[in-house]
Parts: structure tokens; sequence; C-alpha cells
């Protein structure tokens, strides 16, 4: 459907990021089976939790624009968790290296969800809609906190994979954790 004006342009974004979000949350679960670092586990289980309320103040956006809450297919989700999907099978027989894969995984679905919010925002400002801007502001801060934590857990992570290389008799030499 051809996009006009500014309002169109940002519900079409506003429907698929809530499409995104929806596939972000059942990628997340199959993250969550496959993680074997704790930590890893905790932050993912919280971000389940942090998607599904950020799926309610989409669905809040909608009703303040006086819109049906509409899922309009995101092909960049698509492609992010394709790729996670794939490395995720190609990384299971060392669990260590695939908790790193799965950590990258979730580090560029949060960017991307870090971009969008951050488009839609400025639209929002744009409309002058307070509530709506503070309700993506919420689901911003939270993908920006997740992909700090993310970020922080990753030396951790990488000494993990790394020794595991190691005790797996890996041919490449044994990197040491900053
Ligand atoms: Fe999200
Ligand atoms: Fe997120």
């Amino acid at each position: 459907m051809a996009i006009t004006n500014m309002n169109e342009k940002f519900a079409h974004e506003l429907r698929d990021i809530y499409d995104a979000e929806h596939q972000f949350l059942e990628g997340m679960q199959l993250m969550l089976q496959n993680a074997a670092d704790p930590k890893l586990q905790n932050m993912i289980t919280t971000h389940i939790g942090q998607t599904q309320q950020q799926i309610r103040n989409l669905e809040q956006v909608f009703t303040l624009l006086g819109q049906e809450a509409r899922r309009e297919t995101c092909a960049g989700a698509k492609g992010i968790l394709t790729e996670g999907q794939k490395v995720m099978k190609e990384t299971s027989q060392v669990p260590a290296i695939r908790d790193c894969c799965i950590a990258g995984a979730a580090d560029k679905v949060e960017h991307y969800e870090i971009a969008t919010y951050r488009g839609l925002i400025q639209g929002a400002q744009l409309m002058n809609q307070p509530e709506i801007l503070r309700l993506l502001q919420e689901n911003l801060r939270q993908e920006e906190q997740t992909s700090q934590l993310i970020e922080q857990s990753s030396p951790q992570l990488l000494e993990k994979a790394a020794n595991a290389q190691y005790m797996g008799g890996g041919n490449m030499n044994q990197v040491s954790a900053p």
C-alpha cells in the first residue's frame, strides 16, 4: 500500500515493530531453550517478560491512534532470527560457543529494535503525541538496557567459549578474555 503522509509512515512502522516484537518473543523462547549459561538464561527470561509488556504498550499506541493493532510482516526481524537459528544448529556441539552466538544474535535483535524505536519516537514527537512518546520511550529504554547487559556479559561468555574450544582440542589458539 502506498504511503503518502507521515501518519501513514508512522502506522506502517508501528505495524512492522508490532510484528517484529511477536517474532522476537518466539525467537527468544528458542534461544532460552538452547542457552546453557545461567546468566544468559536469566537475561533472556527477563527480556521475554519485558517484550510481553512492550507488545501491550504497542497495543496502547494503536488504541491512542484509534487504530486496530495489526501486524505487518517484518522481513528484517525474520532475517535476523533465521540467521540466529542457523548458527544455533551449527554450534550445537559446543554449548559455550553456542552461548556466544546466542548473545550475538540477541544483541542484533536489540539493535534492530533500538533503531526502529528511535525512528518511531521522532515520529511521535512530530505528531505531538506525549502519551505515545512515553510508551515508545519505555520500550526503547528496555531495549537499550538489554543490549548493554548482553554486551557486558560478552567477555565472560567469550572466555568460557575459548576454554571449551581448548578442551575440545580445537586447532585455534586459545584466546584470553579481556
Ligand atoms: Fe522489544
Ligand atoms: Fe528487545
